[in-house]
């Protein structure tokens, strides 16, 4: 067999323990403020990942210190996970800052497209321009704006710009004027951001992983949320208290019985996970969640255009479903990176 060609990697994380203080008062009172970052623990089983693949890998911080650090380190590719700590568009902030040092690889989103896929809105009007199926929507300044004529309740209230289900529970939901106003404010208070209202579509919580690039990807096994796992008084939508809180009662399926409620539904998931992906400008891997509805068509809600790969996240517990490792997800997602840039 021909030895695999091996590198140098920087491994770069926004770990939890680094976040300036300011960041925990980015969110100031709620219990979910830094839900999206990484432990140490975690960056180091992306390095033992890598290492078990023969590359020379080495974790860092993806703070302002990165420009004088990779000068010196000099890989051949960087493996961002960096979530970033604060601001609108901050998973965008470490590949704006790689783009600007110049010529360094890096695996995932560059700057517009993480910007894009982290804002919510700005996603749903590209599917929307696109003729891709997202509930229809409408994104309050104040909680007086005027509602748009055509939303009819139940309509679901979330953040504009969070992830890991910060500011979804059960009360997102909302089934008149009074309950929207009130969530409207609520979320606009607790995370200083404007609120994203969407029509609330009843039914299954779907996700869709994949790894490569334009026609060259991998689609992993298709995931559907059992909520049965969880105490009934929390609700059936995937919020933080889920996906913290009640971490040990997650179950899914996988690979989700699609085409058991539909014909075809499979096929058409991945087709739309493609799509939203090549359209959001998306790199190397990413992970789109859907609602199914009472008909079992399928509802855009987000593409996460750096999504979790640590031993526990979803896009592991899917490979895993197929079964890869760890270890091959995080290599698939650097092949993937080394490919694109014509490495391997
Ligand atoms: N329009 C909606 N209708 C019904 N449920 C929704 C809607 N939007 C979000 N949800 C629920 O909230 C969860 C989290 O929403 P999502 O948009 O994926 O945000 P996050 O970035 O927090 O994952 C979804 O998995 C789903 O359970
Ligand atoms: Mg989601």
């Amino acid at each position: 067999m021909p030895s695999r060609k091996t590198f140098k990697v920087a491994v770069l994380v926004n770990l939890a323990k680094n976040a300036p203080s300011v960041a925990s008062e980015r969110v100031s009172v709620t219990h979910d403020a830094l839900a999206d970052l990484d432990s140490e623990k975690t960056g180091l089983s992306y390095v033992a990942a890598l290492r078990a693949r023969g590359h020379e890998a080495v974790l860092r911080e993806g703070g302002l210190d990165l420009p004088a650090w990779l000068a010196e380190f000099k890989p051949d590719i960087c493996l961002n996970t960096c979530e970033g700590f604060i601001g609108d568009s901050r998973e965008a902030q470490v590949p704006a800052l790689l783009e600007m040092i110049g010529n360094v690889r890096y695996t995932g989103p560059g700057p517009l497209a993480a910007a894009v896929t982290q804002d919510k809105p700005t996603t749903k009007q590209v599917l929307h321009y696109y003729g891709l199926p997202t509930p229809l929507f409408q994104v309050f300044a104040t909680p007086h704006d005027p509602v748009r004529v055509d939303l009819r309740y139940p309509l679901f209230v979330k953040p504009k710009h969070e992830g890991t289900g910060m500011g979804v529970k059960a009360d997102s939901i909302v089934r008149t004027a009074a309950q929207l106003r009130d969530r409207v404010a609520w979320v606009i208070d607790t995370y200083q951001q404007p609120a994203l209202v969407e029509s609330y579509i009843e039914g299954l919580d779907i996700t869709c992983g994949l790894t490569g690039n334009g026609d060259d990807v991998h689609f992993f096994p298709i995931t559907e949320v059992d909520f049965s796992g969880y105490p009934p008084e929390i609700g059936a939508v995937y919020g933080s208290l889920h996906k913290i809180e009640y971490d040990e009662a997650y179950r899914n399926k996988c690979p989700a019985p699609l085409d058991d409620y539909r014909p075809g539904l499979s096929d058409e998931i991945r087709t739309l996970t493609h799509q939203v992906f090549l359209r959001t400008g998306c790199r190397d891997y990413g992970r789109v969640d859907f609602r199914l509805d009472a008909d079992y068509n399928p509802h855009i809600l987000e593409i996460n255009g750096l999504p979790g790969i640590a031993p526990r996240s979803d896009l592991t517990l899917m490979a895993e479903a197929e079964g890869l490792t760890h270890t091959d997800l995080v290599n698939m997602v650097l092949d993937a990176g080394l490919k694109r840039y014509g490495l391997i």
